[in-house]
């Protein structure tokens, strides 16, 4: 089924207007994601499509005024990944083109009543490996920490990520190190 920008985005005002949870949120916006990627040459403009040899490229798309919700291209080049990092906030994920790789991590340290931003040891999860249509979603339960990119030997990926703000900050991890700072997304990475 194809699906207008304009349609999905009023589907997505009125889920986050009624529901409160983000398990809530992304489960009702799931299949109208997977509807959006369908019809994603429809309405992606150039100014989307832009990636970076440096690295992985985020376009935005919109964000609406209040500041709850935005929609952006993430354009991967074979090789480009994030830094380990989580959102704050719940998201859904639709791949266009290429195979997008999901790496999750858990915190295995103990969190302290007032959490820190030293001392975290992360433990790597399973790792998705995501094909054109497919859809995923994550809350923050109270983190999901994970890293996103492509293989070396892929081709380059094309994805669309809607996040429950406007993603202007998100924690970025140093496994090594243990620790996590904050990072402005004026970089526009994320
Ligand atoms: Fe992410």
């Amino acid at each position: 089924m194809h699906l207008s920008l304009e349609t999905f985005r009023r589907v997505c005002e009125t889920v986050v207007a009624e529901s409160s949870a983000p398990c809530q949120i992304v489960r009702r916006l799931a299949p109208h994601m997977r509807s959006l990627v369908q019809s994603a040459d429809r309405f992606l403009k150039p100014a989307h499509l832009r990636g970076d040899p440096d690295h992985y490229a985020r376009n935005l798309i919109f964000s609406d005024d209040s500041g709850v919700l935005s929609l952006f291209t993430l354009v991967w080049a074979p090789g480009q990944w994030t830094p380990i990092h989580d959102h704050g906030t719940w998201g859904v994920v639709g791949v266009v083109e290429g195979v997008l790789q999901e790496q999750s991590f858990m915190r295995v340290d103990d969190r302290p009543e007032q959490d820190r931003d030293e001392g975290i040891q992360l433990s790597p999860g399973g790792l998705v490996l995501l094909p054109p249509g497919a859809v995923s979603t994550f809350v923050p339960q109270p983190d999901h920490i994970h890293e996103t990119g492509v293989a070396t030997d892929g081709a380059p990926a094309l994805s669309m990520h809607l996040y429950g703000n406007e993603l202007n900050e998100f924690n970025v991890y140093d496994r090594n190190a243990g620790t996590r700072q904050r990072c402005r997304v004026a970089c526009q990475r994320t």
